[in-house]
């Protein structure tokens, strides 16, 4: 889902963008209006990636663009400008680490720094790596030896520590290494949130049954609790290595060079509750299911270390800030359930489940909106999911001068 541009492109890119920056004197002498210009090209481009991964290329052509001129100018140090567009340059520089080539995770340390920071936190424990084990979870025909050999390490385990695990289809997305395999097996490890441990979340993609094609990507997500009802979010993925003689490797993806991903994209809530295809979880694995999506409502509000600031990209879907509905009351719902339906971010905002804001996935979020999980609590049909969907998008990136989105309000206005 990255793109790479070769040096050619880079360099042709480059030359785009010095001929078509403005000149630094006409941004400072109107610096309003070169703001607001490129806060429509932002969210316009941005619209645009979201529906489409086409159009990402273009998003951050926009971006690099800003951040070109921001940096060329001096703007990011000037204190006028800062007191006014603050919220602007804080965003635009959050959304643009992962544009430096070392920050393919987008946090704001490099890649390799994290992974050293947070070695202690995403690392797979030793149990998981035995090599028996390996080799059945890497075949869905032997997935239930896999199991087996779990429960047998649950039989001495105390209870607070047992592992909890199921085998599932998931709705969204397929693994790095293999677009097209959707089938996994999640193993929850409790840790020990005074001694510091943070719960694993680690997870292996399994091939389709039958499936010759090995699937290599172990996935991680730790979550450490913090203080005032917080936790933090680490995040790694692995590649498993199928060797000649039959033994598996795991090594680190990104030390192996396969690139890497912005995981906080998608993982707003830092660990995601797992939404399966129907009827992809056993009747014997349903109550495993519940309880990890149970232990997800525990954890308290999402961040991310001290690697991301998340709330420098303001309010999410179906937030009432950003002042949007000015001057129209109601904002046209009417005093039926659809417009208190719509308030995601009575739950999805910073400091509770995290704002569901741009950069942000859209086959996630169009999937708990239609496929009737989201608004938590709400019974809709299809239609009004559908049109509720639309409404909750077409609302955050508005870029209508009279009701300027969500997006667009946060960007042009002041830090308060
Ligand atoms: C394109 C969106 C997307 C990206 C990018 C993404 N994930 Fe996920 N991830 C999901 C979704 C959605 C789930 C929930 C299960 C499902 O529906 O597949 C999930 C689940 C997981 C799980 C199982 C635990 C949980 O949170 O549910 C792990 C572990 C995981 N992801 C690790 C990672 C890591 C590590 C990265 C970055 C290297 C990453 N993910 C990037 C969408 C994404
Ligand atoms: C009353 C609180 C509440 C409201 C309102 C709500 N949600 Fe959620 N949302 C939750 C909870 C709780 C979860 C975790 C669900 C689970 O455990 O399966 C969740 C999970 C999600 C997820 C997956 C996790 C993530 O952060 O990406 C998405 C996407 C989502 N909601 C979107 C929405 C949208 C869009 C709306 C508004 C139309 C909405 N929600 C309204 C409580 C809420």
């Amino acid at each position: 889902m990255r793109f790479r541009l070769g040096a050619p492109a880079l360099f042709l890119l480059l030359i785009w963008d010095v001929a078509s920056a403005a000149p630094c004197a006409q941004v400072k002498t109107k610096p309003g209006a070169w703001v607001a210009t490129q806060v429509d090209a932002l969210v316009g481009a941005a619209h645009a990636a979201y529906e489409s991964d086409d159009a990402l290329p273009a998003y951050e052509r926009v971006l690099d663009r800003i951040t070109g001129t921001l940096r060329r100018c001096g703007l990011a140090r000037d204190e006028g400008f800062l007191d006014r567009h603050g919220r602007f340059v804080e965003y635009v520089e959050a959304a643009s680490l992962d544009r430096q080539p070392d920050h393919e995770l987008g946090f704001n340390v490099p890649d390799g720094q994290y992974f050293e920071e947070t070695r202690d936190y995403v690392r797979i424990p030793e149990f998981l790596l035995a090599p028996g084990f390996l080799r059945s979870v890497s075949r869905y025909e032997t997935l239930d030896r896999a199991k087996s050999f779990l429960r047998l390490l649950n039989s001495a385990r105390a209870p607070a520590d047992q592992l909890i695990f199921f085998s599932y289809t998931s709705r969204h997305l397929g693994t790095p290494d293999n677009a097209h395999s959707y089938r996994r097996l999640l193993i929850v490890v409790p840790g020990d949130a005074e001694e510091g441990v943070p719960d694993k979340w680690v997870q292996f993609g399994v091939p389709d049954p039958g499936a010759r094609a090995r699937i290599r990507n172990v996935s991680v997500v730790s979550a450490l609790a913090g203080a005032g009802g917080t936790f933090d979010a680490y995040f790694k993925d692995y590649y498993r290595t199928f060797r000649r003689d039959g033994s598996i490797g795991v090594k680190g993806r990104w030390e192996l060079g396969e690139g890497d991903d912005n995981c906080v994209r998608c993982h707003k809530s830092g660990v995601l509750p797992i939404f399966p295809v129907a009827g992809s979880v056993s009747a014997r694995e349903q109550e495993a299911l519940l309880e990890v999506n149970r232990r997800f409502l525990t954890y308290g509000a999402p961040r991310f270390g001290k690697y991301l600031d998340e709330s420098k990209f303001g309010p999410g879907l179906g937030s009432e800030s950003g002042g949007r509905r000015g001057g129209q009351p109601g904002g046209g719902y009417g005093e039926t359930g659809a417009r208190r339906a719509v308030s995601c971010a009575s739950c999805h905002r910073h400091g509770q489940l995290g704002a569901l804001n741009w950069p942000m996935d859209r086959i996630v979020i169009s999937s708990y909106v239609k496929g009737g999980l989201m608004p938590f609590g709400f019974e809709l049909n299809a239609p009004e999911r559908g049109e509720l969907y639309e409404r909750l998008i077409r609302e955050y990136f508005a870029t209508d001068p009279a009701s300027p989105g969500i997006l667009k309000s946060w960007l042009l206005s002041k830090l308060s």
